[in-house]
């Protein structure tokens, strides 16, 4: 393994900085070449790659986003697509490919891995929805700017006896709004795993109100519901004033947490051991607190579900009376 090339794909998530930094330090130590590609598999289709020297990944570890930029591309899932970054990788003389990104750029790596290229994924999302990893690089940092937001929300929310309902992302999964609905102590966390009945959330707000509770915190995933409307609903239904922010693109930005530049550190390294020693199609996980090699195949195995337990703790914790 002499030459590599990395990429960042999908929704940029905080932490794959350090990744970066991690892949192109540890690949230069072992003397390899490594290139970045700029715009992940839409770059990677226009050949739009460099030379990273380990200077290039010099003052980026504390800066969200991705210095290699990204995209999506839904070209790229067409096989003709894929062929084609075939061709451009093997005229680039590149051995192996490392991607940093989600589920859908790890189903776009497997592609390449399935027509011959060696490839290893970085679990980057701020979902954490991951098949085949406990840990996503970016999750941490997300659910810390959510309760960062929501601490500061119910501080005026409470000053006018109003509820909060706040939508953080997570696409299909409730991974956010479950740790950091526990973590800000939410009354209520809605997620699309769980399905919840309006019509009991909104009895349930008045009889809370009605026993003395002067505010409430509600955490809706937006795989759940839109938060807009749900909050126009439950303040037109049940005589309290909501009020409603759906927090969008903040939760993706912002200098990555500790825990997240330590796992871009850890996988990133790991991510050009794996390529040295003969991975060709492999997730560079997190399982039990330890790193982990999976295939892409027993990825896909290990479905990823969150743990109900600790949305019955939040739903127990949030109960008042
Ligand atoms: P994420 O990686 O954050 O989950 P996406 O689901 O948007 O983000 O996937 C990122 C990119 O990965 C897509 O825009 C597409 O280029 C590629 N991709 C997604 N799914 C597939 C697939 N089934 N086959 C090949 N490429 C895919
Ligand atoms: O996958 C990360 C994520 O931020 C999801 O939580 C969200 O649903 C989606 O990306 C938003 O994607 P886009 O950047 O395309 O609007």
């Amino acid at each position: 393994m002499k030459k590599i090339a990395l990429l960042t794909s999908g929704g940029d998530a905080p932490g794959m900085n350090a990744a970066i930094r991690s892949v192109v330090r540890t690949a230069r130590f072992k003397n390899m070449e490594v290139h970045g590609v700029f715009r992940g598999y839409a770059g990677l289709l226009e050949g739009d790659m460099h030379l990273l020297t380990a200077r290039d990944a010099g003052g980026i570890v504390h800066h969200g986003g991705t210095v290699l930029r990204t995209a999506r591309c839904a070209r790229f899932r067409e096989k003709a697509a894929q062929m084609e970054a075939v061709d451009i990788l093997k005229k680039h003389d590149i051995d192996g490919l490392v991607v940093i990104g989600g589920d859908g750029s790890m189903a776009g790596a497997a592609s390449l891995s399935a027509l011959g290229i060696s490839t290893v994924t970085i679990p980057a999302t701020i979902d954490n929805d991951m098949n085949g990893t406990e840990e996503t690089i970016g999750f941490d940092t997300a659910v810390n700017t959510v309760v960062e937001a929501a601490r500061r929300i119910r501080d005026t929310a409470s000053s006018h006896d109003r509820a909060a309902l706040i939508e953080v992302m997570g696409r299909h999964s409730g991974y956010i709004a479950v740790y950091a609905g526990l973590a800000a102590g939410a009354e209520y966390i809605l997620i699309p795993e769980e399905p919840f009945n309006r019509d009991a959330l909104a009895r349930d707000l008045m009889a809370q109100a009605e026993k003395g509770r002067t505010n409430s915190l509600i955490i809706c995933a937006e795989g759940a519901a839109d938060g807009n409307e749900l909050g126009r609903w439950l303040d037109a239904h049940t005589g309290i004033d909501v009020c409603t922010t759906i927090l969008g693109y903040i939760q993706r930005g912002g200098a990555p947490s500790a825990r997240d530049a330590i796992l871009g550190a850890i996988l990133g390294s790991a991510a050009v051991e794996a390529l040295e020693k003969g991975c060709r199609h492999h997730l560079v996980g997190m399982h039990a607190g330890h790193v982990r090699l999976i295939s892409y195949d027993d990825a896909e195995k290990e479905k990823r579900k969150l743990e109900t337990g600790l949305f019955r703790l939040a739903d127990v914790l949030g109960t008042q009376a």
